[in-house]
């Protein structure tokens, strides 16, 4: 069989792996992304919100670190996309409103706002009538919320475009099939093997594999990561003209303590999301599922009746034990991981590549990015 070589190979073409191998790329290295469908998968199906402040969990403040770097890279990353592409990156810089229905809901609400102030962060409390004024067409349920000028959206679908557009112009190579195995001599991972048998010889790997992270083969049973697959379901509606915009900023929603988001587009799209759900690699969008968001979309937004339902689809969030992603060493000398982003693949993709690229050039991972190295999962070692 033909042997290849690459001085560096991505495996998989997701949001990620194509950012990094633009950047790669971008400073004059030859890159091969390994993906039988660039783009198709997680990141096509994300509702693309950049929301480090609204979406952060008690608890996770060195993700937040790194979550805020990243909404920081945002538009220049998007800038230079739509610079060098000529094609728009889909950033949506409309400011997030986090909503409450009843007085539990806004008493979760209001605690949340103050670990979030603790935490240095902005947010502009709100009662349910100036809820109502910035949107008007929320519920008259709606009792509380909190504004985040800083949480925006992105159209995913737009960034994957403008990404293998970017990957193309640079001179990316793409191999459109599946890494059968990463090969190694010894304790160094020197290439792929790809579905037809072909191998391409590489000094330096990249996985870039969500959550098929723990079944790339080859790598030694200790050294795969603890990623596993998390479903999430999503609707994406239309908005008749009549009622547009029906939402100026991204809406989440806490309704009768079930979570929900509205992420309006610019062209008329309503992307409504998420359940969560550990079904293994199950992407079949279940009834019970469009029942649920819908019913929690209804109740803070009752115009959704009235909405054109024209997708349903579910996507799997690569999820580690701690809910931050993997960036960095492997353990092999030659593979470097950049996995696990959970719920933060698309707001993580600008500091990913960043960070990645900066490895690749100095063998040295930068500092922000040095708590998410995979040896954190290791048992601690104990003195004998
Ligand atoms: N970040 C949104 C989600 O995971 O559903």
């Amino acid at each position: 069989m033909a042997e290849r070589t690459s001085e560096v190979v991505v495996i998989g073409g997701g949001l990620i792996g194509l950012a990094i191998a633009w950047r790669l790329a971008a400073d004059g290295i030859q890159v091969t992304v390994c993906d039988p469908t660039p783009g198709s998968q997680t990141s096509a199906v994300a509702a693309g919100m950049l929301a480090p402040v609204t979406e952060v969990e008690y608890g996770e403040d060195e993700l937040l670190a790194l979550n805020l770097a990243s909404v920081a890279a945002w538009p220049g990353f998007a800038a230079e996309l739509e610079e060098l592409t000529g094609r728009p990156a889909g950033l949506n810089r409309t400011g997030t409103l986090s909503v409450a229905y009843d007085t539990d809901d806004v008493a979760a609400l209001r605690r949340l706002a103050d670990y979030q102030r603790r935490l240095g962060l902005e947010v502009e409390e709100l009662t349910g009538r100036e809820v109502r004024k910035r949107e008007p067409l929320l519920a008259a349920g709606v009792s509380g919320g909190v504004w985040v000028a800083g949480d925006h959206s992105v159209d995913n679908r737009r960034t994957v475009a403008a990404l293998l557009r970017a990957t193309e112009l640079t001179g990316v190579r793409f191999e459109r099939q599946q890494v059968s195995r990463v090969l190694t001599a010894g304790t160094t991972a020197v290439g792929v093997e790809l579905a037809d048998g072909s191998t391409i010889r590489s000094a330096q790997l990249i996985a870039a594999t969500g959550p098929w992270s723990a079944q790339l083969q080859g790598i030694p049973e200790e050294l795969r990561p603890p990623v596993r697959p998390v479903k999430g379901e999503i609707l994406r509606l239309r908005v008749p003209e009549a009622y547009r915009p029906a939402l100026h900023h991204t809406v989440r929603a806490t309704a009768r303590g079930f979570s929900v988001y509205l992420v309006p587009r610019p062209g008329g799209e309503l992307v409504v999301g998420a359940t969560t759900t550990e079904l293994g690699y199950d992407t079949r969008v279940l009834a019970g599922g469009v029942f649920s968001l819908l019913r929690d979309a209804r109740m803070v937004l009752p115009i959704t009746d009235e909405l054109e339902l024209v997708e349903t689809v579910a996507g799997l969030r690569p999820a580690t034990p701690d809910n931050a992603p993997i960036l960095g060493a492997s353990g092999l000398d030659g593979l470097l991981w950049a996995t696990g982003h959970y719920r933060n693949g698309v707001l993580l993709t600008p500091i990913t590549a960043q960070v990645i690229a900066e490895t690749v050039r100095t063998g040295q991972i930068p500092d922000l990015a040095a708590p998410f190295a995979i040896d954190r999962f290791s048992a601690p070692k104990v003195a004998r």
